[in-house]
């Protein structure tokens, strides 16, 4: 028989994000606030059960990788040698490919996420949401929070695994995602940081990010703004100017806060007004940038 599933693969923006320490094996420990956003890929399972097992991935976009190293095949990989079965369907996967990629919005693991969720449901309807999680965090650091963030904002510590339900931003604000048009790799963004570690910072980080969740949790936006933080930023505005430059033409557009989403270079633009929010990303779109609209995501909605 022929199932198929139809799922919302979401983007993550980072309202807040501080490396507090390295571990050693290289990964960074971290202080993160995190919203799943109404931008999102869509993926299409079919399962076919009277069909030998194989596994097939196809993406709209041709310059998306469909081989297994792309997140989705190997998050399916997983999950069936955590949970062998004696008969696997035929499987294919269609990626339609709204995200933009590299861009610091967890494109590719959302979709590792949403493929999680979706094959649980399909195949393995008695595996929970933390047996998933599991998996998931052999796959990267944030596709735990693209599984968990599905019902609503939340913090991060350790490497980005451990997560806890956060205040989150509400869903009336209009945000403007303007890709600069360049691609950042985590891990060199990371080694950057590395290179410039900013030590004196440290010993207040934990009442700063106790300070950002209190902000987020008064609704005020102008309080959200002053307490939010991106570690990353000053690192990719040297390594990228293009990308500041972007960042400060967001602030000169109205936006009511600004800010670039994890090690970039995607930067999000804040509005309370919605109409502010289209003519900003219509200028960007004039001046020959991807711009996108969307909504935080937030607890009471269903996905
Ligand atoms: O886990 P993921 O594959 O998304 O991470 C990509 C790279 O980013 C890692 O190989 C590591 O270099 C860096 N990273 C890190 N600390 C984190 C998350 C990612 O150093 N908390």
């Amino acid at each position: 028989m022929e199932r198929k599933t139809v799922i919302s693969a979401y983007a993550k923006i980072n309202t807040y994000l501080e490396v507090v320490g390295k571990r050693e094996d290289g990964y960074h420990e971290l202080h993160s606030h995190m919203q799943l956003i109404t931008l999102s890929d869509t993926l299409t399972i079919t399962t076919d059960d009277t069909q030998p097992f194989s596994l097939l991935l196809r993406c709209d976009r041709p310059e998306v990788p469909t081989g297994e190293d792309n997140l989705i095949l190997r998050a399916a990989r997983a999950l069936f040698a955590r949970y062998p079965m004696r008969r696997l369907p035929r499987i294919e996967i269609d990626l339609e490919k709204k995200i933009p990629m590299q861009g610091g919005l967890a494109g590719g693991s959302t979709d590792a996420a949403a493929t999680l969720i979706a094959l649980r449901d399909l195949l393995y309807p008695a595996v929970t949401e933390e047996a998933l999680c599991t998996i998931a965090a052999t796959i990267g650091a944030d596709v735990p929070f693209c599984i968990r963030g599905r019902r609503g904002a939340q913090s991060a510590r350790g490497i980005g695994e451990i997560l806890e339900r956060a205040p989150e931003l509400d869903a009336r604000l209009t945000l403007v995602l303007v890709s600069p048009g360049t691609a950042v790799s985590t891990p060199a963004a990371f080694r950057a940081l590395d290179a410039q570690a900013d030590v004196c910072r440290m010993q207040d980080a934990e009442a700063r990010f106790s300070a950002m969740l209190e902000a987020v949790g008064s609704g005020e936006l102008s309080r959200i703004e002053r307490a939010s933080f991106n570690c990353f930023e000053e690192v990719i505005f040297s390594m990228q100017p293009r990308v500041g430059q972007v960042f400060a033409q967001m602030r000169a557009r109205g936006a009511d806060m600004t800010r670039m989403s994890g090690s970039g270079p995607t930067i999000v633009g804040y509005f309370e007004n919605a109409e502010a929010a289209r003519r900003c990303a219509d200028a960007f779109c004039e001046s020959g940038f991807d711009a996108y609209l969307a909504s935080p995501l937030c607890a009471a909605a269903d996905h």
